[in-house]
């Protein structure tokens, strides 16, 4: 199966990497990458895992037709205000009859119903366990273990630069030296803001939103409050009393639609939110006939990202 890279970055690399560590038994080739900056690799018999860059194609359009692929893996940076250009890319993919999967959660918060309605009239899968939990089982735990079920909401702790800060709050320290440590662990988006005030999150909720839930939202949709407020003396007072603070995502169906938000959550210490640090996630379904089941990631990285994407090409090459 010939597979187009639009980005090559941390994801790319660990993806190439796991790629030529699982042939023979997955006989998945990388037939194109397509970078911002750094040029184009086009090789119809299979790039290798450090491969060279020439002139980079003239648009996205052009390197798929040029990359000849079966299935487009889309992992270009977030957007997180409006999902573009991967929405587009995404697009352009369907448009040629590729398959896609995506690691970036962009287009699932922005645009998921439209897409897989383009997706099923091209008549290929769209694919994208990446982009919430790192990886960890989620959309293709649900289709493939729970038949019949309803999703009626979840409760996730899916930010990981949150809760370095709040532990760091914990011994003592400034917001911004947590801040500081996150960058260091190499978890926090350019602008850490983006986590802080809870944007990241409400990303996610909007995402898990849209396909568990049908909730057709965007992510400024989602009620959002971060732990920009939070103090150090705060978070130390609450630890004095066996509590803690978590950044939470909470979505329910209601008759009256879908009621989703995202806010700083005092829990104690012994709650299972609480028990999540670091890059760890984890994330609750509260169903109609399984009752409420989770998936947790302990300490997550861009190998396990990696995972998800290849998880779904496998799932595509399999069908
Ligand atoms: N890193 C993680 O652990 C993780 C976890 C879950 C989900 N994700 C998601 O996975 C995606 C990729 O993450 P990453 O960490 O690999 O990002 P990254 O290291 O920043 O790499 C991004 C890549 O995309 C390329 N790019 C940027 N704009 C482009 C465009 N318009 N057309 C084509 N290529 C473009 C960049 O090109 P240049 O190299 O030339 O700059 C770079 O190769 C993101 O959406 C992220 O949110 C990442």
């Amino acid at each position: 199966m010939r597979i187009a890279l639009l980005g090559f970055g941390n994801v790319g690399r660990a993806l190439a990497r796991l790629l030529a560590s699982q042939r023979p038994a997955f006989p998945f080739q990388i037939a194109g990458i397509h970078t911002a900056r750094h040029g184009t690799a086009l090789d119809p018999d299979g790039l290798p895992a450090e491969p060279a860059f020439g002139p980079a194609a003239a648009s996205a359009g052009e390197f798929l037709d040029r990359a000849g692929a079966e299935v487009l893996v889309e992992i270009t940076p977030l957007d997180p205000v409006s999902g573009e250009p991967a929405v587009s890319h995404i697009r352009a993919a369907f448009a040629r009859r590729m398959h896609v999967v995506t690691a970036n959660k962009g287009p699932i918060a922005h645009a998921y119903a439209s897409l897989r309605e383009e997706a099923e009239r091209a008549g290929v899968l769209f694919r994208f366990e990446s982009t919430c939990m790192d990886g960890a089982p989620v959309y293709n735990l649900i289709r493939s273990t729970l038949p019949g079920v309803r999703i009626l909401g979840f409760t996730g702790v899916l930010n990981s630069t949150t809760k370095v800060v709040i532990e760091a709050m914990r011994e003592g320290r400034s917001m911004q030296e947590g801040i500081g440590e996150a960058r260091r662990l190499g978890i926090t988006e350019a602008d850490a803001a983006y986590d802080i005030d809870g944007w990241d999150s409400a990303a996610k909720t909007a995402a898990l939103a849209n396909v568990l839930l049908d909730a057709r939202v965007t992510p400024q949709q989602v009620r959002t409050q971060g732990i920009g407020r939070l103090t150090p003396e705060r978070v130390m007072d609450l630890a004095a009393k066996r509590k803690t603070v978590r950044l939470v995502s909470r979505a329910r169906r209601g008759a009256d639609g879908t009621r989703l938000r995202v806010r700083a959550e005092v829990l104690d210490e012994t709650d299972i939110l609480a028990s999540v640090q670091g890059t760890s996630n984890l994330l609750l379904l509260h169903t109609d006939l399984m009752g409420t089941i989770g998936t947790v990631s302990i300490s997550p990285g861009v190998a396990q990202t990696a995972y998800g994407v290849f998880a779904d090409l496998v799932e595509i090459w399999r069908r």
